[in-house]
């Protein structure tokens, strides 16, 4: 087999093989396909496309670049959550224990990233002692015992989905739909996952701006899964303005608690039993989605919730008391207000912009060895829709740092006050499993 015959069969629109697609990722991953050839072949698929069939192969190729990680020793359906990024999505630090509490088994891998703010695994290391590097057996065995462990990425995972990510980024083939659906799957099907439910965010603080888009990136992402033979979902939800109030580690540690509690913000609440429903509908523990998400509003108002997260913490070595008093969290030193210039209602909160302002702080990393603060944040007082008054909060910044004029400034540009009630969007655009 030659890469140039390939490259030019896909060039002109057809199909390519499952021997071709193995050998394009092998070759490709062991550098014996260079890069001039795979960034030729990146834009003819740009261009070109691929079927169902060349897309499960492509992503099978990329779980088969490296190790796997094998669950095989946890008892249940282990399903896993993906969301596809946006500002302040505290989901996992909720919902994994939350489906935990009804028995559906989360043997969660999490990344630190690049980001607004950190990874789920960030945030957590923002209670006192929680351990995130744990072997394989001692997760196993947790997972089997209490239903939940989270640890952070190790090993080899997809190293063929690295190398073609960095090179799509320098060669404008990033925006490929076969390409970022065969991406993010290839992942979580390497971290081993037997079902997957996604969480595909639209609006202007998500990687997918526009609402067809995310639909399409959804469904590819959902046949790519159930066509590898892991049961997969897909939630379309709105990231137009963050995802509940706190913006920040700590901050969102305490969120999360809130949220266990029954007394999280409405946006958060609600998307957390969606996604969760569909978890435990696919673990097998409901025998519908509507049932599933009784199961957990009932986990969440008797406390079985919270008692699960306490569990998980004191497992990984963590402070579980914090739970109880979430002021034992790492606390900045200072809070300052940003107040509304005017009277009227919140009409736009720009996501990215308020992403930026946190990580302006310190929340979030702006390069690999960027060190967080774990402190700091936002919190939002007011949302799209509220009512403010002149000279009323719309913001509390937590800063360690004594000027913060430019995230003010930075905030300030993010919300828009008019003299309209706006319409606001809906949270879930619509569910798709095909
Ligand atoms: N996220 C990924 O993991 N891969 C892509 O290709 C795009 C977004
Ligand atoms: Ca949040």
């Amino acid at each position: 087999m030659r890469m140039v015959d390939i490259i030019a069969k896909k060039r002109d629109g057809k199909e390519l093989s499952k021997e071709e697609i193995d050998f394009i990722v092998t070759g490709y991953t062991n550098d014996e396909i260079p890069d001039y050839q795979m960034s030729a072949l990146a834009m003819a698929l740009y261009f070109q496309d691929m079927t169902k069939e060349e897309r499960v192969h492509l992503t099978m190729a990329m779980v088969e670049s490296g190790d796997q990680i094998d669950l095989s020793d946890i008892e249940g359906i282990k399903v896993d959550k993906h969301s596809t990024g946006g500002v302040g999505d505290t989901t996992t630090l909720i919902l994994a224990p939350l489906v935990a509490a009804l028995d559906v088994p989360v043997a969660k891998m999490s990344g630190r990233g690049l980001g607004h703010t950190g990874g789920t695994i960030d945030k957590l290391e923002s209670i006192e002692g929680f351990q995130v590097e744990l072997n394989s057996q001692t997760f196993n065995q947790l997972v089997n015992q209490n239903k939940i462990a989270v640890v952070g990425q190790s090993g080899n995972l997809t190293p063929a989905d690295k190398k073609l990510y960095s090179l799509r980024d320098v060669t404008a083939t990033v925006n490929s739909i076969p390409l970022i659906a065969s991406s993010i799957m290839s992942k979580k099907i390497a971290s081993g996952a037997d079902a997957i439910v996604l969480d595909v965010k639209t609006g202007s603080g998500a990687f997918m701006k526009d609402l067809e888009d995310a639909k399409a990136l959804a469904k590819a992402m959902v046949e790519i899964g159930n066509g590898a033979g892991r049961n997969t979902i897909a939630v379309i939800s709105d990231m137009n303005q963050p995802l509940g109030m706190a913006i920040g580690n700590a901050l969102e540690v305490k969120e999360a608690i809130d949220t266990l509690n029954g007394n999280g913000p409405s946006d958060l609440h609600e998307l957390c039993l969606t996604l969760g429903s569909q978890m435990v509908y696919l673990a097998n523990k409901a025998d519908s989605i509507d049932q599933a998400r009784m199961l957990l509003e009932e986990v969440m108002e008797s406390g079985k919730a919270i008692e699960k997260f306490k569990t998980f913490v004191a497992s990984q070595g963590g402070n579980a008391s914090v739970v109880d008093d979430p002021s034992k969290l790492p606390t900045a030193a200072n809070q300052i207000e940003v107040k509304a210039k005017r009277d009227g209602y919140v009409t736009e909160i720009v996501a990215d912009e308020i992403g930026i302002a946190a990580s302006m702080l310190g929340a979030g990393r702006m390069t690999k060895e960027s060190i967080i603060d774990l402190a700091v944040g936002l919190v939002l007082n007011k949302k799209v829709g509220d009512a403010v008054q002149e000279g009323e909060t719309i913001v509390t910044i937590h800063s360690n740092q004594a000027d913060v004029a430019e995230v003010i400034e930075k905030i300030k540009q993010a919300y828009t006050i008019g003299d309209q009630l706006p319409v606001v969007n809906e949270l879930i655009y619509g569910v798709i499993d095909q």
